[in-house]
């Protein structure tokens, strides 16, 4: 083979290798779900709140287009509903829309989002839609969040954000133990304080620097620092953690 032939081979071989990446890369079902269709609906399983709505969350258009849209065989249920999703946010209708009459007229129809999404994009929201708003991902959700919801506020948090990767509510580790902090301050608020914006520098034996905790609510940042303060009154009667 001529050295010449070889490199033309090669370039060949470079072109087709970058095309073919081209076409297999995927589209971004949840991005494009956010940047095209939060705006009216919101995307959060189940949905924080309902007030100010207008349009059906996703999780509820998801379940209703899954109880109303049939197919005898399974693997064509998840093929049926992205047909569906493709045609209605191209071309929505009040006859079309599996929305009950009353909704409809309070939501008012879909407007058109026809030359905004493309047919392969909402190929890859419906998949998404498909997979993610599920019943038994929802059930699974709902029953961690009451779990949480069962758990005394400082055992949640020291879950949600392992404080105790670093701290001990006894023994010093990385972290000085919680008891010592308590011991140390007679009020919430430089407790308060650390806990939103880190701390550094204020233990002398603990070279670590706390970082801010700037997710927490205030509401679990000020009974976080509550709990910690009241420890030393629990302490005494040898109370436990
Ligand atoms: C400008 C607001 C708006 C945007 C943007 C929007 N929708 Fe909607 N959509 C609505 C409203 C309002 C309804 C309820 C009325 C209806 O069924 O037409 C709805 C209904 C639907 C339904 C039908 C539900 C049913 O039960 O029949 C589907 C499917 C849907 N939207 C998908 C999408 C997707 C996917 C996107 C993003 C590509 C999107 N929508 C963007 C407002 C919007
Ligand atoms: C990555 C390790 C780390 C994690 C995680 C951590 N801390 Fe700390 N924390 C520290 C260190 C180190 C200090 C001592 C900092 C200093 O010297 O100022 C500290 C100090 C504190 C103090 C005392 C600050 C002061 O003003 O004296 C409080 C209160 C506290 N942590 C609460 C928490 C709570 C509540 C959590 C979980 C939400 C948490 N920490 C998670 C490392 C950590």
């Amino acid at each position: 083979m001529s050295m010449r032939y070889f490199y033309l081979l090669l370039l060949v071989g470079l072109l087709t290798g970058c095309t073919e990446n081209k076409t297999e890369k995927k589209l971004d079902g949840e991005a494009l779900l956010e940047q095209k269709c939060s705006k009216c609906h919101n995307l959060d399983m189940p949905p924080k709140s309902y007030d100010d709505e207008v349009a059906p969350s996703m999780m509820a258009v998801t379940f209703h287009l899954k109880d109303f849209i049939k197919a005898n065989d399974p693997s064509a249920h998840e093929a049926k509903i992205a047909e569906f999703v493709e045609d209605y946010v191209i071309d929505p209708s009040r006859s079309k829309s599996f929305c009950d009459k009353a909704s409809l007229d309070s939501y008012g129809v879909m407007p058109s989002q026809k030359g905004k999404v493309t047919v392969d994009e909402l190929g890859a929201i419906a998949k998404y839609m498909y997979d993610t708003y599920d019943n038994q991902k929802m059930l699974k959700i709902m029953q961690e969040q009451q779990r949480l919801a069962r758990m005394p506020l400082y055992q949640r948090v020291l879950e949600q954000q392992r404080c105790e990767n670093c701290h001990d509510v006894n023994k010093d580790k990385v972290a000085p133990s919680f008891i010592s902090i308590s011991k140390k301050y007679s009020s919430t608020k430089p407790l308060i304080e650390s806990i939103k914006n880190g701390s550094k520098g204020k233990w002398k034996n603990f070279k670590l620097i706390m970082p801010p905790f700037k997710k927490m609510t205030d509401k679990d940042i000020e009974g976080m620092a509550k709990w910690i303060l009241e420890l030393k009154n629990k302490d005494k009667t040898k109370g436990q953690k």
